[in-house]
């Protein structure tokens, strides 16, 4: 079995090999992707929705985010696991920020976490690397600020923006993120942050040239349907098969079919 990877890998794929991620929330899950090569697996707070059923990522809570991300953790082989942090579980301050993703590595077992914020967060990037925590960043449409950005919307489309963007992913870099995540901007924008750092991109809505691509496997599996945004590929559409298969087995069990002689016991 090849190692697992790790930031070193992760960083060392820049400009050879395309990053892999995808998110996942329960063992099962992880197990599958794991077992398929992804190569990182975000426990995004984006479970908020798709497994808890919140209408923003805003509610989670810390405990809850660790409970998923160490299912998450056993499963994983290959797979570097990243913990997403929740909101205001690192807003508060640099030592509050820290103390939490120790949780995730130290309780959790997660080999990361992921916060969002580019220049502003840079202080507490820092902290975290420098005390053996490595730190995924987030900039462009972070979803935790989705009241203050008056919703889902693409990111930096005014020259003005774009710069700051730009501004944000050196300082996360500077700061030492091992890669950063960048949602919903122009793909020309993508390209350019990606050109500009040393560290890779994953883009999520962020165009074709980002260093990797990572996606909400609920969405990329057709499992939640509540929002639907553009960049979100369907490569199966497993709900309708449990809608199909729990309706196949209602059937058998109203019309006497199950269980059959095979699922009993004599
Ligand atoms: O919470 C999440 O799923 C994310 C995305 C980047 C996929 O943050």
């Amino acid at each position: 079995m090849s190692e697992k990877w790790n930031t070193a890998r992760i960083r060392k794929a820049k400009g050879r090999e395309r990053i892999v991620c995808l998110t996942a929330h329960d063992y099962s899950t992880a197990r599958i992707l794991d077992a398929a090569g992804v190569q990182l697996i975000l426990v995004g707070d984006s479970l908020a929705m798709t497994a808890l059923g919140y209408s923003s990522t805003l509610p989670v809570t810390m405990r809850e985010m660790l409970h998923h991300a160490a299912a998450v953790a056993r499963a994983a082989r290959s797979a570097m696991v990243v913990g997403d942090m929740p909101f205001m579980s690192y807003q508060l301050s640099p030592e509050q920020a820290l103390r939490n993703a120790a949780r995730f590595v130290k309780t959790a077992g997660a080999d990361a976490v992921k916060l969002e914020g580019g220049a502003i967060r840079a202080e507490t990037i820092s902290l975290l690397t420098s005390n053996g925590i490595p730190v995924l960043g987030h900039i462009g449409l972070t979803p935790q600020s989705v009241r203050e950005m008056g919703g889902y919307k693409v990111q930096g489309r005014q020259p003005e923006q774009a710069k700051k963007l730009l501004d944000d992913a050196l300082a996360v870099e500077e700061a030492g993120a091992f890669a950063v995540v960048i949602e919903c901007v122009p793909a020309g924008l993508g390209e350019r942050i990606t050109n500009a750092l040393g560290i890779p991109t994953i883009g999520i809505g962020a165009g074709p040239s980002c260093d990797g691509q990572i996606l909400v496997t609920n969405d990329i599996l057709g499992l939640y349907d509540e929002l639907s945004p553009k960049f979100a590929k369907r490569y199966a559409e497993i709900g309708a098969g449990i809608a199909e298969a729990v309706r196949a087995y209602k059937a058998d069990v109203q019309e006497g079919r199950f269980p059959g002689p095979g699922h009993c016991f004599s």
